[in-house]
């Protein structure tokens, strides 16, 4: 395969700002000095099983750094390749993939997604094909690296929203609470709870307690403050109790979370009387254009994509690591999330300026709360 100069590229999963950046940092790191050319599969591996693809050159990534989701399309891996055991039920799709790959004499096929996309590049990478990851969600939950690009942006959305709530909350007397996104991962909560000064933050790591967090908000009424803003990630869960979904995972299809929220709010009101009121973002999170960050980080890594195929490193994601640009191997990303962990300093610190979790942690040694530990 030496002597192929052609790169595939295809962008898989949920979309988010910054993936336009990467495809740009692929074409033009790989056309400019390096004599590749690029071409781009539409809708994420369906396209590859398909062999829809287009050419993709300089013109065609002008003005595109700027601009929100992906000129290529997306897809969910789960409906194209049986990898465990939730996709048990589904066709596998996998020899289709290889076929048309060899047939159009690609170097390298690089994969711009989530932990669900880089799981099935992964697959790929042991049927064979020449295969390098990017690391890409609004979650930040793809294990070997400091951050994924698309992260920074959804923060930025996800606070302004804190920020707005803040004012109406503050007018109303309210307890405002806002739902969003990050799977199983609470990540963007916890980033956009913190910057946006939210009283509480509820994340899937830290199985709340309804007890504790009433107590949280009962407190501030104490010490004269009229409002609380409560930031939920769509995946937090009362402690003995799984997650709150709008539709379950099944074979072949995608897991939906939503709807804690509305739970949240509604439960608080009942509990402590209080009026709440509840914001899902939802996609406004995943929309629109990445931030300066998102831009540097999705052309860095796009740039290290093409190095690494250059090189003939498969098999690889990029990663940032201490700041720079480095790769892992897609078995070390693959198959689980990177959640936060319980001596993530962010914690320390939201738990240090009197953020609350919904845990008993705040409480110290209150006999009446104890430490739960589920
Ligand atoms: O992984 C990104 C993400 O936006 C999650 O935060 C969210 O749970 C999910 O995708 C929503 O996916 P869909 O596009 O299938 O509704």
């Amino acid at each position: 395969m030496g002597d192929m100069k052609r790169i595939g590229v295809l962008t898989g999963g949920g979309d988010c700002p910054g993936l336009n950046a990467v495809i740009r940092a692929v074409v033009k790191t790989a056309t400019h000095k390096l004599g590749f050319s690029v071409c781009g599969f539409l809708d994420g591996f369906h396209g590859l099983i398909d062999g829809r693809a287009r050419p993709l050159g300089y013109d065609d990534v002008a003005n595109i750094l700027t601009r929100g989701g992906t000129i290529l399309g997306m897809s969910r891996r789960e409906h194209y390749f049986r990898i465990g055991e939730r996709e048990k039920g589904v066709r596998d799709r996998t020899r289709d993939a290889v076929r048309v790959f060899r047939r159009m004499r690609l170097k390298a096929l690089v994969c711009i997604g989530g932990e669900g996309t880089l799981t099935a590049a992964n697959h790929l990478a042991g049927a064979g094909l020449p295969v390098i990851g990017v690391p890409k969600t609004i979650d930040n939950d793809v294990r070997m690296t400091e951050q994924t690009f698309g992260f920074d942006s959804a923060c930025a959305v996800a606070t302004e929203a804190v920020d707005r709530l803040h004012t109406t909350a503050d007018s109303h007397h309210r307890v405002m609470v806002l739902e969003v996104m990050g799977r199983t991962a609470g990540w963007l909560a916890l980033s956009a709870g913190m910057a946006g000064g939210g009283d509480v933050i509820l994340i899937p790591e830290i199985p709340f307690h309804w007890t504790a967090l009433c107590a949280a908000l009962r407190a501030r009424v104490r010490k004269g403050r009229r409002f609380s803003i409560v930031v939920a990630a769509e995946g937090a869960r009362p402690t003995g109790e799984g997650a709150t979904y709008v539709s379950k995972p099944g074979a072949g299809k995608a897991v939906r979370l939503g709807g804690i929220g509305t739970r949240v709010a509604r439960e608080l009101e009942r509990r402590t009387g209080l009026e709440c009121r509840e914001t899902i973002l939802g996609y406004l999170q995943r929309g629109g254009s990445p931030t300066h960050l998102d831009r540097l980080l999705a052309t860095r890594y796009g740039h290290g994509a093409v190095l690494l195929a250059v090189a003939g490193r498969f098999g690889r994601m990029v990663c940032l690591a201490g700041g720079k640009i480095d790769s892992v191997p897609l078995a070390d990303v693959a198959g689980a999330a990177r959640t936060v962990p319980p001596d993530s300093p962010l914690l320390a610190a939201a738990r240090a300026v009197g953020t609350s979790f919904g845990d008993t942690a705040r409480f110290g040694k209150n006999p009446r709360f104890q430490r739960i530990s589920s």
